[in-house]
């Protein structure tokens, strides 16, 4: 039977104090929605269809990359009228799943449980929860069968003591939804058409209404507020940490690990504390990574070592490369196996040969580098002449002398070497020395200037 999933997201999410749409805020990076939707891909449906009603522009942009059909409800009726609006373009002989957009945590074999219940009639996922303040609760009879949802704000006392709740995760026969939707009225406390409605109405048609347990709390754990938003955060971090740890990653602080993208890893890679991935980020054997270090988009290769306080965005690191402690390399920076670049050294556009070395204090962008090269202390490449950005060329075994000036566009062929202090503004030779700084004059019996007896 082909499934078909809707995921409610037309919600305001009041509680969120913001003016981004509920399920576009983030969590690991992506917006709530995409968590849904990319674990509802894993269950390959036909379709899926997403009920958008606040900012729904907004929604659909943010999500542009997904093949989704969205399905418009301007006016937030409630559940089971969120749902209706999806049903026309619900194939008559599908399983329908239904997903909350602010509920990301829900694993894939759950659902799998669940949608195999739904075959004949509706399933529902419920769940038993130390608070069950706010949810629908279950109603059952005597023998255990489940007989319908009572909305918190509906219930009375007794009803609110139960602790199994509704996590609003249900799987039914298209038909069954066709059939019993429209039937559901809003004689409730909020006037809203419930969607567990259909569960007392398919009973009362004599179905028996099947019912899966969520093992974990927090994969059921719904975004309300920036409090729940956080929980959330945390339970799919601490996911993402173990499942590098399992794959035999040394994490030093599972809790003091973000990644907010994708991370593959090699064999034997440590993680220090303060460690934020984003993007795609791909550790070879044994990358070491340092305490309170960002990568954004970068490839580290095997045993290169990145020391604490290091920034690196859209880089490719060579193997065994060291880099830092307080290195920023920046997009398009490739560093050739066995570069340093060490503390204080911004790199941009830098393309850094097999072995060659900056190791403190430097600017280097724009730049192509051979091998063997030993760049100064407190040397800077001028690529930018105020409108343009120039390139600096520098060859094989080429030495710049510490706090060296190099004025691009620049050549300096191999074996080239640049004294000290020097503002390099013609092109360097072979094996030349270019030195270019004043002369030094020593004045003997030079007297010092003293005091000239003035109070001040
Ligand atoms: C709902 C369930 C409740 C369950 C709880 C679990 C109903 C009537 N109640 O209550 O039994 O315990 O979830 O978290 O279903 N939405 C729309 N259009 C609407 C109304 C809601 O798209 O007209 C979307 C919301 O954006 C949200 C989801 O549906 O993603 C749930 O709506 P919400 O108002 O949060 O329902 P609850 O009161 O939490
Ligand atoms: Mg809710």
């Amino acid at each position: 039977m082909n499934l078909e999933v809707i995921i409610l997201a037309a919600g305001q999410g009041t509680r969120m104090k913001s003016s981004l749409p509920k399920v576009l805020h983030p969590v690991a990076g992506r917006p709530l929605l995409q968590h849904v939707v990319e674990t509802a891909q894993q269950l390959q449906p036909v379709a899926i269809h997403v009920v958008v009603g606040h900012g729904a522009q907004q929604v659909q942009e943010a999500m542009g990359a997904f093949e989704l059909n969205w399905v418009q409800q301007t006016e937030q009726l409630g559940t089971g009228h969120a749902v209706l609006q999806a049903m026309p373009a619900v194939s008559a002989d599908s399983t329908v799943l239904v997903l909350y957009g602010d509920v990301p945590l829900i694993e894939k074999v759950t659902l799998e449980e669940l949608i195999g219940q739904a075959k004949e009639a509706p399933a529902l996922l419920t769940a038993i929860v130390a608070d069950s303040a706010g949810y629908g609760r279950i109603l059952r009879s005597e023998e255990g069968d489940l007989l319908g949802v009572v909305e918190d704000k509906d219930a009375d006392n007794e009803q609110r003591t139960i602790d199994e709740i509704n996590t609003g995760v249900l799987a039914a026969p298209a038909a069954d939804l066709s059939a019993y939707l429209p039937r559901v009225g809003n004689e409730n406390k909020q006037s809203e058409y419930y969607l567990p409605d259909v569960l007392s109405l398919a009973v009362a048609q004599g179905k028996k209404v099947a019912s899966a347990v969520a093992e974990h709390e927090l994969e059921i754990l719904g975004v309300n507020d920036r409090v729940q938003l956080n929980q959330v955060e945390r339970e799919f971090q601490r996911r993402q940490a173990e499942g590098l740890m399992r794959q035999g990653v040394w994490v030093a602080d599972a809790q003091r690990l973000d990644i907010r993208g994708g991370v593959s890893v090699g064999a034997e890679v440590s993680i220090d504390v303060n460690v934020v991935f984003e993007g795609k980020v791909e550790l070879g054997d044994g990358v070491s990574i340092g305490p309170n270090c960002y990568l954004k988009n970068v490839v580290i290769e095997a045993g290169a070592c990145i020391h604490a306080m290091s920034h690196l965005e859209e880089v490719h690191v060579g193997a065994q490369c060291n880099v830092g402690p307080y290195a920023r390399l920046r997009p398009g920076t490739v560093l050739e196996p066995r570069a340093r670049v060490g503390n204080f050294v911004e790199t941009k556009k830098a393309h850094v040969g097999v072995g060659s070395k900056i190791n403190h204090l430097s600017y280097v962008g724009d730049c192509e580098m051979g091998q063997g090269v030993n760049i100064g202390a407190g040397t800077i490449t001028c690529n930018y002449d105020g409108v343009n950005k120039h390139k600096t060329e520098i060859g094989n075994g080429v030495f710049i002398g510490s706090n060296s000036t190099i004025v691009a566009p620049m050549q300096i062929a191999d074996g080239g070497f640049v004294a000290a202090g020097s503002t390099v503004t013609k092109a360097v030779g072979e094996q030349e020395l270019a030195v270019s700084r004043a002369k030094q004059r020593n004045i003997s019996g030079w007297q010092r200037p003293g005091k000239s007896g003035g109070e001040n």
